[in-house]
């Protein structure tokens, strides 16, 4: 006999563990979250938060979304990425970034209701959390995960309460291992991975210092800074990133992989933020200092019967392109309404297998871009002269030659431009972020082809209702004047039906299978005199079906199924579809 019991247990309450939980209260279902420290993140690793991260915010509820943007850095103030010497020193070049150009912003508005922003990790984790236990999570901290054994039915899992010292165990129908890079719950459940850990090795120095006059003028979250050194391990160069505008700062510096990692002393930490900063005479306030290595690794197998990992726990990659907590709020909104559906006997087990299926890509994915993103600095380094000599002296003088009048320095000078380009991979990759696309048991073809990517996919998203892709945001109009995204009629927990004038074959079929399966089914009509308007024809332009057609759209914004238009017994097709998905 367990001494607790739970429908589902959660190790960890960082992103992953914190949005699960918020999830599943949300949804309705009981759960317990625990983390062996006594509280959550204490640095502000995470910060850059994407467009769909804030889409699964919103999805919490619009005050979950506007607490964020209240504690958040906004769009504006993250964008001039610089490269420089230090930040008095010299500025080599600078790249628009994170939605700043005008292009870019211009897709993001045209994307989604929500905007990226800065939120670091010690304002998301509390966000979350707070959401979970006002909602129904069960909490207890200073709980250290040891083991666990799994069975038909359920799970057993064996903590350690670290304030009494006694073991306790715990018995749900599942268990999320949302417990990090070092996940013992993924190791206990033998989930396989590919890739390497501790491929580069890199110090975090968190400290407090105005800086606003040396960067106020060019506001961005990360500064990049080229000094002797700068490409030894770590993420790829010397980096100061913004915390807080312009007061907080975090420095990532490299160490080699191949040595011990360095006891850093605040004297060191006092050297290294005055080079960067390239002011001796600075005063910071060292707040912390740590060491953390850079991976490379994804797993291949990310659940094991009533176990599911998430978060870091099945990507571990350095925080290239910021996706790291994003991935791992994304992989909990996928989970969520999965475990919901199961326990609440509207899906059958089956169902869960798509969460593998849909996200083990993603983790691949994300792991891969992270990576190469450290490499493409090598190009801006090759350009500047850096590569060809370890002597300081000769590396300045290299640098130097950009600025002499002659052919070789203008070659000199495009290569560092086009090198500092191309790191819109990492800088502006509005693709990785918004085009996540599943195939797997929980979406239903229409017969229709994967649209290809019209631009690089990357980089740009591209809105499409084929099913398996994230349904397109458009802003429709109500009778009095509201203003809704389509993701707003959508997500909430449950499946949704999005129709237009001609479709009431699928509204009826909608509310009755909706009793059968025990569970809601909201539905929409989109058009003229209709509950929602499509005024500016932006939704008739993407929706990639005609009026009397249907998008089935899942609780997580993912199109399950679409119907052209109307089709002799829309009831049966519906049925026929929730079934399969459903695992029924
Ligand atoms: P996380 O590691 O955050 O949480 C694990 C949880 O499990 C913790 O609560 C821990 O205490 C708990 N735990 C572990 N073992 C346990 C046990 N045995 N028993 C009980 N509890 C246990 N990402 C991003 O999206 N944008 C960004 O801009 C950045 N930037 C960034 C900068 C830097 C410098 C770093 C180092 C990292 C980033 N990241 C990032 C990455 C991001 O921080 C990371 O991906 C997320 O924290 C992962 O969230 P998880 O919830 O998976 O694990």
């Amino acid at each position: 006999m367990a001494d607790i019991t739970t429908d589902v247990l959660i190790i960890g309450t960082g992103p992953a563990g914190s949005a699960t939980a918020a999830l599943l209260s949300t949804y309705g279902v009981e759960n317990m979250v625990i983390n062996r420290y006594r509280w959550l993140a204490s640095t502000p690793r995470a910060h850059i938060t994407n467009q769909r991260t804030m889409e699964v915010l919103r999805d919490l509820g619009r005050n979950v979304e506007d607490e964020a943007y209240m504690f958040a850095a906004e769009q504006d103030l993250m964008g001039e990425n610089v490269f420089c010497t230090s930040l008095t020193g010299e500025e080599i070049g600078r790249m628009k970034s994170w939605g700043k150009h005008p292009l870019s912003r211009a897709e993001h508005q045209l994307s989604s209701p929500s905007h990226m922003n800065d939120l670091p990790q010690t304002f998301m984790e509390p966000l979350l959390f707070k959401t979970a236990c006002s909602r129904g999570t069960q909490a207890r901290m200073s709980t250290e995960y040891l083991s666990h054994v799994q069975d038909a039915d359920g799970v057993t899992t064996t903590c350690r309460d670290r304030l009494t010292n006694k073991d306790i165990t715990i018995r749900s129908k599942f268990l999320v291992g949302a417990d990090g890079g070092n996940s013992k719950v993924a190791e206990h459940a033998g989930l396989t991975y590919e890739g390497k850990m501790g491929v580069g090795g890199s110090m975090n120095i968190l400290f407090e210092a105005d800086l606003s006059r040396h960067v106020a003028h060019r506001p961005s979250v990360l500064y990049w800074v080229l000094q002797p050194g700068a490409d030894v391990g770590g993420i790829g160069m010397g980096l100061v990133r913004m915390v807080r505008p312009w007061n907080e700062w975090l420095i990532v510096w490299g160490y080699d992989i191949n040595q011990p990692a360095p006891e850093v002393s605040d004297d060191f930490a006092i050297k290294v933020v005055r080079d960067l900063v390239g002011d001796q005479e600075l005063k910071p306030k060292i707040k912390s200092v740590s060491t953390w290595t850079v991976n490379n690794m994804y797993a291949t197998k990310t659940a094991s019967g009533r176990v599911f990992c998430a978060g870091d726990a099945i990507h571990r990659h350095p925080p290239s392109n910021g996706l790291g907590s994003n991935t791992s709020i994304q992989d909990a909104f996928n989970l969520a309404w999965k475990l919901a559906a199961v326990i609440k006997g509207q899906a059958g087990l089956g169902l869960l297998d798509s969460y593998d299926t849909e996200r083990a890509p993603i983790a691949k994915q994300i792991v891969t871009r992270a990576n190469k993103s450290i490499e493409e600095f090598g190009p801006i380094f090759k350009a500047l002269g850096l590569l060809d000599s370890v002597d300081p002296v000769k590396m300045q003088q290299n640098m130097d030659a950009r600025c002499d009048d002659t052919d070789a320095a203008e070659q000199q000078r495009a290569a560092i431009r086009k090198a500092i380009a191309s790191k819109v991979y990492e800088f502006d990759a509005h693709g990785v972020e918004m085009n996540q696309r599943y195939r797997s048991s929980a979406i239903v073809t229409d017969g229709q082809p994967e649209p290809a990517f019209e631009k690089d996919a990357e980089l740009h998203f591209q809105p499409t209702t084929w099913p398996g892709a994230r349904l397109p945001h458009a802003w429709l109009f109500g009778q009095n004047g509201e203003k809704v995204s389509t993701l707003d009629l959508t997500g909430h927990g449950v499946f949704t039906v999005l129709t237009g004038v001609g479709g009431d074959g699928w509204v009826e079929a909608a509310k009755s299978l909706g009793k059968a399966f025990g569970m809601t089914i909201a539905v929409h009509k989109i058009g003229p005199r209709q509950e929602w308007q499509d005024l500016v024809g932006d939704w008739a332009n993407m929706r990639e079906i005609r009026d009397s057609g249907v998008l089935l759209v899942r609780p997580d914004h993912h199109v399950a199924w679409r119907a052209e238009g109307m089709v002799a017994d829309p009831q049966a097709e519906l049925r026929r579809v929730l079934n399969s998905i459903l695992n029924k």
